[in-house]
């Protein structure tokens, strides 16, 4: 897997969990260096956990990130993935990309935007075009308890798209986490996700937490 943009607060998340159920990972970042400082501090942090079996993780450009991955994970802050996607574009063909982003425009208070009145894994698509199965997930999920490694995931994951193999192919891969995740609807319905997680970081303002996350019920 190739989390681009994979050095901020969310990538290193979740390359730390994926990596751990023994899944290669690569950093992918505009700084060589810094993508291979980054791989290298979640490299430690598995060693130092005394994962068994973790998967490699190693620090790349974006481009060659993308380049080498079959899936590709995109954690960039909003709207930034306009600029950075169109140099992408040829690498991701064929391949799932995993949208992460939220259209945020302010955090204080949390506030997104609508981008052409859809979301922002809808834009993503467009940038791409169709040969590229986008599908939304994480949306919802805070980086800091992605981070918390020795802590089981206890949030469920919603997972939006248009192709329903690629959605299943996320589905699987996710539930290596030892998460439930389910199938969320089409990726227009990110719209909801997007939204879902601006009224969370509310939540945790009012109620003075830090890292809401959503649970079903029912199922
Ligand atoms: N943080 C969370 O708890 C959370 C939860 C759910 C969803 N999300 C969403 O996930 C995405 C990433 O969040 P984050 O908190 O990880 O963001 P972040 O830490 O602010 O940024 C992540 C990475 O994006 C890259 N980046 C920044 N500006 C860029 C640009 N102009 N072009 C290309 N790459 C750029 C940087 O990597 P390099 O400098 O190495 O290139 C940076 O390390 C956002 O869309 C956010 O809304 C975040």
């Amino acid at each position: 897997m190739a989390i681009i943009g994979g050095t901020g607060r969310q990538g290193p998340g979740l390359a730390l969990r994926f990596a751990a159920t023994g899944l290669e990972v690569l950093i992918g970042s505009r700084s060589l260096d810094k993508a291979k400082r980054i791989a290298g501090e979640i490299s430690a942090k598995l060693k130092a956990a005394g994962i068994e079996g973790a998967g490699e993780v190693s620090g790349l450009t974006n481009e060659a990130a993308a380049k080498l991955a079959q899936i590709g994970c995109l954690t960039i802050p909003y709207p930034t993935y306009r600029t950075a996607l169109p140099p992408l574009r040829a690498e991701l063909q064929g391949k799932i990309l995993i949208d992460v982003t939220v259209p945020f425009v302010g955090y204080k208070p949390p506030e997104i935007e609508r981008p052409s009145g859809g979301s922002a894994a809808e834009e993503v698509q467009t940038l791409l075009g169709d040969q590229v199965k986008v599908v939304g997930a994480f949306k919802t999920t805070p980086a800091s308890l992605l981070a918390a490694l020795e802590r089981k995931l206890a949030a469920d994951i919603l997972v939006c798209g248009d192709d329903p193999q690629a959605k299943a192919e996320v589905i699987r891969l996710i539930e290596r986490l030892d998460v439930r995740a389910f199938d969320a609807g089409p990726l227009k319905n990110s719209q909801v996700l997007e939204g879902l997680t601006a009224m969370l970081l509310s939540l945790n303002v009012k109620y003075k937490r830090r890292a809401l996350d959503i649970r079903l019920t029912g199922i």
